[in-house]
């Protein structure tokens, strides 16, 4: 017998950076999953099997590596952390054998790793006969996201376990939004890998430098955040798309979008987005783009035509699913 579950990436809609300041952030479940399939081996190690091309046992004694070098440790750690999290909490000793395959690039501000560890928690409960509450699943899967991000805000976890739109408030917390409408977006990414940690540093450093504008301009960010939920709650996607521009402009007067974002972001505008941003902390990574869900096409080869690598996706109202097979 194995359990398998599927959990869901997510966009940061609007609000990305503005919202370490206190500005409320629009975040989406999209249907772009990672899967995780587990089954129990007779022996005690935990064998990790990832379809990024590594593998390697755990056991008491530490990580023995089978194919990607001790380097891929680093991939491959937070499934051991989240699953062996889960033994702890159930009080089980026993082998793992867990496959881990995905369809969400990692480091590019799709919430991959959140996805990963909501999953793996997800799975490993099942195979041993517990379906943990989606406010378990995210209180668990936090062990294995702090070794990924060190401060995580826990909102990846929370939108992949739940699934649908949430806001993010600092201080406030995580409020879900009933969003009725199809919510279609193609994503570019430039490849560019990046580090949200200096891009958040590098925002502070020119919030500090220049008070008198940025100040404002991270205050703006409070009232777009505001209209876009009314937006998506009235299914105004022509609304939401020219707010999205607009945020994308305020991203681009912080300093944290660049060339090949802005040529991304400028070729699905072409091709007839209603709105297009970077998503996540910029300097390279994602963008998205909103559409219709004929348009979706067209502007991804748009984009593609520009440079970027492309994900057609949508709104999904479900979060991590899981089951077993016998
Ligand atoms: C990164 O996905 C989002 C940022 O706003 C950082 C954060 O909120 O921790 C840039």
């Amino acid at each position: 017998m194995n359990a398998t579950a599927l959990a869901p990436a997510k966009v940061i809609l609007i609000g990305e950076h503005f919202v370490v300041y206190g500005e409320p952030a629009v975040v989406m479940a999209i249907d772009c999953y990672v899967h995780v399939t587990v089954s129990e081996r007779a022996d005690n190690f935990i064998h990790i099997v990832s379809d990024l091309g590594m593998s390697g046992f755990y056991s008491k004694t530490g990580y023995k590596p089978e194919k990607g070098g001790v380097q891929a440790e680093k991939i491959v750690r937070p499934v051991n952390i989240a699953a062996q999290t889960v033994l702890d909490r159930l009080e089980k000793k026993t082998g793992l054998e867990i496959k881990v395959g995905s369809q969400i690039p990692v480091a590019a501000g799709l919430g991959s790793s959140g996805a990963l560890a909501v999953a793996t928690v997800a799975a490993v409960g099942k195979l041993l006969g517990t379906d943990f509450s989606k406010d378990e699943l995210v209180k668990l899967s936090f062990e294995a996201e702090k070794f990924v991000h060190s401060r995580p805000s826990g909102i990846d976890q929370t939108i992949s376990s739940n699934g649908g739109v949430i806001v993010y408030q600092k201080g406030k917390g995580l409020d879900p939004i009933k969003v009725k409408s199809e919510i279609p977006i193609v994503i570019g990414n430039t490849g560019i890998p990046r580090k949200t940690g200096d891009l958040v540093n590098a925002v502070r450093r020119r919030l500090n430098d220049l008070p008198e504008i940025i100040e404002p301009i991270v205050h703006a960010a409070g009232p777009l955040s505001t209209l876009a939920i009314k937006a998506l709650l009235y299914g105004n996607l022509k609304r939401l798309g020219e707010l999205m521009d607009i945020n994308h402009g305020l991203l681009s007067a912080i300093g944290v979008s660049n060339e090949p974002l802005d040529r991304l972001v400028y070729a699905a505008k072409k091709a007839g987005a209603l709105g297009a941003k970077l998503t996540g902390a910029g300097g390279g990574g994602c963008m998205i783009a909103l559409s219709t869900l004929e348009d979706r096409e067209k502007i991804a080869d748009s984009i593609r035509r520009a440079g970027g690598t492309t994900i057609i996706a949508k709104k999904t109202n479900t979060g991590v699913q899981v089951w077993v097979n016998e």
